[in-house]
């Protein structure tokens, strides 16, 4: 029997633009946290020096649709995506978007590590765990 996964999940990095990155942030973190709530999304957005780093999973056809939204915002250029799979696992559990600002490293390293610690090393793998 074939089994398709019906969660996709997509990690890419991206330059944030323009010098407010701080706010910018927190508005993003905003408006995802009450759309992927109502799409079953959930995932990171991480800033570091001017980069976010964006782990995106839920269903197949809620994270494409979303992805394309995101792709289209003028608020990031040189979208690389680092690994898009479907998957039957889901790194985490039912949080809308966990967001880690820049502005206190130390706290969010170890938030991050606290929210990946059960993740696969597929996915640790493109995080600064260390
Ligand atoms: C780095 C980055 C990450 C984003 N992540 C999400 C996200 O996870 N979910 C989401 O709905 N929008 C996200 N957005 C915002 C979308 O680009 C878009 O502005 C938003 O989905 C529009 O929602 P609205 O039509 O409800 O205003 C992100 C934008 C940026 C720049």
């Amino acid at each position: 029997m074939i089994q398709v996964s019906s969660f996709r999940r997509i990690i890419y990095s991206s330059q944030a633009v323009g010098e407010d990155g701080r706010s910018d942030h927190l508005a993003i973190l905003r408006v995802s946290r009450r759309n992927n709530g109502m799409d079953g999304i959930s995932g990171i957005l991480w800033i570091e020096r001017g980069r976010y780093l964006q782990l995106i999973e839920g269903p197949v056809d809620s994270v494409g649709d979303a992805f394309e939204r995101i792709r289209r915002d003028p608020r990031h250029t040189d979208i690389q995506v680092l690994d898009d799979r479907r998957t039957d696992t889901p790194t985490f559990g039912d949080w809308a978007m966990a967001g880690l600002p820049g502005d206190h490293p130390a706290e969010a390293a170890e938030r991050l590590r606290v929210l990946l610690r059960h993740a696969a090393p597929e996915v640790r793998h493109f995080f600064p765990l260390d």
